[in-house]
């Protein structure tokens, strides 16, 4: 039998700093234990097969038809072969097999883990010629041109840099980042996940983004800005009240919320090196708010979960988590109130949605 070689990338959840990234602000997620195992083994004929444990359909693919997307999971291996395909690395004869344990399609960045592990895995068969940050960028690249999604870089960063115990903050516009500790004292950060599929997550994304540089083209009328990150509120706030007639409701909300998250991060970062989680907990409740009103990426489904944990003894702040329209919540709770707070809520959650929450340690 070929030799097998196993590989693994992590997904993540974002602790605070939600669509910030691609206006060049800050971030701050953290790796999680799940994530995309590998295992990469040699052929003896030219075909590269991909099979996974969660989905139905295994490929067998010739290197024609490596180099265009098939509109479904195969796309984020293929777009990171794709990667190294253009620098000069051609990979044939490779059985790739995927295993996770993550939650797919739930903002926890089942996806980005695939493009990691798969970058990882071709990295060493270049003799680690490319350096993580390299990879990082590959994979980025490869979702927003190969499979079509334009994100920004926090989950390929999170899943290549991730470190246990430690969130990273990182600034996406300069790619500085420090591992900030997580001495949590008692207390947790538990995901939940809504089990809400994320419907139409790509278009509204790529309109936000949109929104953002209208935002953006007005305000460089006035300061020569690369991105909205750049501006504090208050700078915002003067300077969007002198061109006040070009901006329409919508899109000054997206970049109130931008530039608003932007500064909570920064206030997180220093809350948790601080150890005031208190704070901490206080600027989860209102990204969540603005992620809600102002950038109107929240549901029905997010806001329940929320605001039911905001109201439950022992929490000190909760939010949705990620891109939106579905997926997962992230709550910070005393340790010994998690039990019957994942109880209570997936009762009260299932009794109104429908739905089974599930609830994870992160
Ligand atoms: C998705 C994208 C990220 C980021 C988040 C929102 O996860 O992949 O780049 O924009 O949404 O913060």
């Amino acid at each position: 039998m070929n030799t097998e070689h196993n590989f693994f990338a992590p997904g993540r959840v974002n602790l605070i700093g939600d669509h910030t990234d691609y206006n060049g602000g800050l971030v701050l997620p953290v790796a999680l234990s799940m994530g995309t195992y590998l295992t990469l083994s040699e052929r003896d004929d030219n075909l590269c097969s991909f099979s996974s444990d969660n989905e139905q359909a295994d490929f067998e693919i010739g290197e024609t038809e490596m180099s265009k997307p098939h509109d479904c999971w195969v796309d984020y291996p293929l777009g990171v072969i794709k990667e190294f395909a253009d620098r000069g690395y051609h990979f044939h004869g490779y059985n790739f097999h995927f295993r996770g344990n993550l939650p797919i399609g739930a903002a926890l960045s089942s996806s980005a883990s695939i493009e990691m592990v798969t970058a990882f895995a071709l990295n060493a068969l270049a003799d680690n010629h490319f350096s993580t940050l390299e990879l990082v960028k590959m994979a980025q690249h490869a979702e927003n041109d190969f499979v079509g999604m334009n994100c920004g870089i926090m989950d390929q960063f999170a899943s290549g840099f991730g470190k246990d115990g430690h969130a990273i903050a990182l600034d996406c516009n300069t790619l500085n980042y420090e591992y900030v500790p997580l001495a949590l004292d008692g207390l947790r950060f538990v995901i939940c996940n809504s089990k809400k599929k994320r419907g139409l997550v790509d278009s509204a994304y790529n309109q936000r983004r949109q929104e953002c540089e209208e935002a953006l083209h007005i305000l460089q009328q006035l300061v020569p800005i690369q991105h909205l990150c750049q501006l504090n509120m208050e700078q915002f706030q003067e300077l969007s009240s002198q061109v006040s007639d070009q901006f329409s409701d919508t899109v000054l909300r997206r970049a109130r919320h931008t530039i608003s998250e932007n500064e909570r991060v920064k206030e997180a970062v220093q809350s948790l090196r601080k150890h005031d989680m208190t704070h901490f907990g206080q600027l989860m409740n209102a990204s969540h708010a603005s992620l809600r009103d102002d950038y109107e990426v929240s549901c029905p489904e997010l806001d329940f979960l929320v605001e039911y944990a905001q109201q439950f003894e022992g929490v000190l702040g909760s939010r949705m988590t990620g891109a939106g329209f579905g997926g997962c919540t992230v709550t910070l709770i005393a340790e010994n109130k998690i039990e019957r707070f994942i109880e209570e809520l997936g009762k009260a959650y299932e009794k109104k949605f429908g739905m089974e929450m599930e609830g994870y340690d992160s």
